[in-house]
């Protein structure tokens, strides 16, 4: 074995020179790993006992990337086009030995290879969209030419990592060998390309497939029709797909040109950086500085939940979908058979959308065992109560679980809004209680707003946390206050939403401002669609707010046809003259004259106040860092991710400018914009959140 540098060696192998990268954790592309290859390359071309190279990786997996930590600095080693070139162009024919995941560089440095073999376990994919990118080192030429532009379109729009077995069907590999045996099989598969003296397979010169659609523009327009609405507001799908248009009509060498121009456009753009922040700030939440990496975690193999209401149902979903049993205990026989219902329901809704076998969907439901006896918690590791949302029910349960529960076992409360201490002070256990907040629906929304209370300890924090990526979301570590991070925020939007409409705005023009900012519905919207009836009680109903006055019109929402918004048959919504009436009618009442609000101060006055309360929680250590806060936004209540977060976006758009128009609307309009210290400690200091 030679080392070539401290992340690379080459060995020859019989007949067949192997170049090994160990560059922990994934291999990404850094300049020692590009200067690795380079040299790697050079020695096998050299080494005349060598007939063959095979690249294979170390550790978790092949090239997961380019080093995204690299982008923005001064290009050091290797340029990894060289090294592109030096395989595409080698004498000897080059395979790649892929396991864990070829994700774009990764993937593109194997396209550059003649062959590319994988264990069944791999997956390959261009998911630089997700970080507002586009495969910058050839994949959007040469992935055309492989899999076809449709297949294309979709793999870099999606950024989907796909598994081995259908990277094979479509040609993206040559053979999959047994897992656990890569570098035998690939050195094997090496061997035998010599001896059948296969050809040197330059995917650059394979034209059939992209000249196929040349012509076609059809093919683009429809592509980006059927997939306007996912795309609406991103920069990067409609630069990828440009590439692939340029696979299509131009020679390869000015394709390659066309997308290195097209991916300096979108890496030097806003997008891009958001998008990137966004994908360390997530890694970055499983931080939690006194928690440290090495905590003892508590082996959570049964999970108990209690009420099988809306939330209930969804987090058993999530246990259920990773293997771990759930037991799921109800107050009445009805109301449990309901929640076991549902849960088929969604399961079978996803069987028959493709999304899981029928096979899954029992195997899932047999993880789910349903009881009205509490005392069935006694085994459990973990349970997670989901019963509603009154302090005294809380306690009851509480204290019943404190009994029941084995020592050891993590007590969890799904609350909204209660105080966890208070919860945690009726058990001999607050070390073991904690808040996991899941989002509604809880097997489909991502964000979980771990919540730690005074005594909660750092084993349960951590197991907490590590769980919650094993059932596939994202977590992050909120301190107790109302609202915890979330909602404690949306709560500032909110009150300025319903204070803009007595102001002169009408409901649909807040609601398009915040759409056209990126997020999936406005305020107004979103209560149609829940249900606006969801806490109101007809007989306490005295038409003293307009939500009550729609209620007892019997506009509830989408599923009465009407709320905020008149709905036709297919619920497309239209401004209701109706509700502005309504409106009109409570602001004469008030002695308003209403004004005309323009679309900027829509904005800022739902928006600033976010950030303003941002500040407070970090100022009050509620969060642990501004990052936290926007991933909280991010994957829970739709932000755009190309804005990066309500603290980025107010940190790009200018701290002094978030102040002076907190400053302004304080003095119109009290306290509730009073900004908070740390905002005018930072502006001050002219400092951002990250560097506070
Ligand atoms: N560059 C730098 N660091 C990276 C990285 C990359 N491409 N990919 C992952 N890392 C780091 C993470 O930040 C994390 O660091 P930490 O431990 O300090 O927090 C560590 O590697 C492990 O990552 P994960 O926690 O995400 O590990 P998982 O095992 O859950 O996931 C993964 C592994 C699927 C590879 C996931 O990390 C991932 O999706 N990475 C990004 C892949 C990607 O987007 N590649 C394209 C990059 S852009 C590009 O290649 C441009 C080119 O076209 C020119
Ligand atoms: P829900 O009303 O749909 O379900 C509550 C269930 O608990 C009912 O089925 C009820 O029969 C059962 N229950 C009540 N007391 C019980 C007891 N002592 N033992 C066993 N079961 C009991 O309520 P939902 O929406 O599921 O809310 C549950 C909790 O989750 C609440 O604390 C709520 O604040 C919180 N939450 C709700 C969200 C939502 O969007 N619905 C989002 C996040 C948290």
């Amino acid at each position: 074995m030679t080392a070539i540098n401290a992340v690379a060696d080459y060995t020859l192998e019989g007949d067949v020179g192997v170049i090994t990268l160990n560059s922990p954790p994934v291999n990404a592309l850094s300049a020692a790993v590009r200067d690795g290859l380079a040299g790697g390359m050079t020695m096998g071309i050299a080494d005349a006992g060598a007939k063959a190279i095979v690249l294979v990786c170390e550790g978790r997996t092949f090239i997961a990337g380019a080093d995204i930590t690299e982008f923005g600095g001064a290009q050091k080693g290797a340029s990894l086009f060289d090294v592109q070139d030096a395989m595409e162009n080698s004498p000897k024919p080059v395979v790649a030995a892929i396991h864990g995941t070829a994700l774009g560089g990764g993937l593109e440095t194997a396209l550059a290879c003649h062959y590319r073999v994988a264990v069944p376990s791999a997956r390959c994919g261009l998911p630089e969209v997700a970080l507002g990118l586009l495969p910058g080192a050839g994949g959007t030429q040469r992935l055309p030419r492989i899999v076809g532009v449709q297949k294309a379109l979709e793999m870099v729009t999606s950024g989907q990592h796909v598994p081995a077995k259908a990277c094979l069907e479509m040609g993206l590999v040559d053979e999959i060998v047994e897992e656990g045996k890569l570098r035998e099989g690939a050195v094997a598969f090496a061997r035998k390309i010599v001896a059948e003296n296969r050809p040197l397979k330059k995917v650059r010169e394979s034209n059939e497939k992209v000249e196929a659609a040349r012509g076609h523009p059809e093919i683009f327009a429809e592509f980006r029709k059927a997939n306007a609405r996912k795309f609406r507001g991103f920069m990067a799908p409609e630069w990828n797909i440009r590439c692939i248009e340029a696979a299509v009509n131009e020679p390869f060498e000015d394709g390659l040109k066309t997308e290195r121009k097209l991916f300096m456009e979108v890496m030097t753009g806003p997008q891009s950086a958001a998008q990137r922040y966004a994908f360390f700030a997530e890694r970055q939440a499983n931080k939690i500085p006194d928690v440290p990496d090495d905590t003892p975690l508590i082996p959570v193999n049964s999970v108990g939940i209690l009420g099988a209401g809306t939330m209930g149902g969804g987090i058993a979903m999530n246990f259920a979908n990773a293997g771990i049993p759930v037991t799921i205990v109800e107050v009445k026989q009805e109301a449990l058979t309901r929640g076991l219902d549902v849960i088929r329901k969604n399961y079978e809704r996803t069987a028959a959308r493709g999304g899981i076998s029928a096979a899954d969907v029992e195997k899932r439901m047999s993880l789910i065992t349903g009881s009205l006896d509490m005392n069935d918690f006694a085994s459990a590791d973990l349970v997670i109560e989901a019963v509603f949302e009154r302090m005294d029910i809380k306690k009851d349960v509480f204290t019943r679980l404190d009994a029941i529960c084995k020592p050891g076992a993590i007590l969890a409360t799904n609350t909204s809004a209660l105080n966890i201490d208070e919860i945690a002070s009726v058990t001999k256990r607050p070390e073991a209680v904690i808040g996991m907040h899941f989002f509604s629906p809880a097997n489909v929304m991502k964000l979980l707003e771990v919540v730690r209370a005074d005594h909660t300890s750092k084993e349960v924090i951590a197991t907490s946390m590590k769980l919650a990526k094993k059932i596939g979301k994202i977590a992050v570590l909120a301190g107790v206050t109302p609202g915890f991070i979330g909602n404690r925020m949306l709560a500032q939007r909110q009150r300025e939403a319903q204070k803009l409409i007595f102001e002169g705005a009408m409901p649909w023009d807040i609601d398009r401002v915040l759409y056209d900012f990126g997020f999936p519905m406005g305020p107004f919207a979103m209560s149609d669609l829940a249900g606006l009836d969801i806490g109101w009680v007809k007989e306490n109903s005295k038409g003293e707010t307009i939500r009550d006055v729609l209620c007892e019109m019997d506009r509830r929402g989408q599923k009465t046809g009407a709320g905020f918004y008149d709905y036709d048959e297919n619920r497309n919504a239209r401004p209701s003259p109706v509700t502005e009436q309504i409106i009109k009618d409570f602001i004469a009442k008030m002695g308003v004259n209403p004004r005309h609000i323009s679309d900027e101060e829509i904005l800022e006055r739902c928006l600033y106040p976010m950030v303003n309360e941002g500040a407070k929680l970090l100022e009050e250590g509620k969060a642990i860092r501004a990052s936290d806060i926007d991933v909280v936004w991010e994957n829970g209540y739709g932000w755009p991710v190309y804005r990066g977060g309500p603290m980025w976006w107010g940190e790009h758009i200018g701290l002094g400018k978030v102040l002076e128009r907190m400053k302004e609307f304080q003095a119109q309009m009290g306290d509730v914009f009073k900004p908070s210290p740390m905002l005018e400690k930072l502006v001050a200091e002219g400092k951002g959140f990250s560097s506070r």
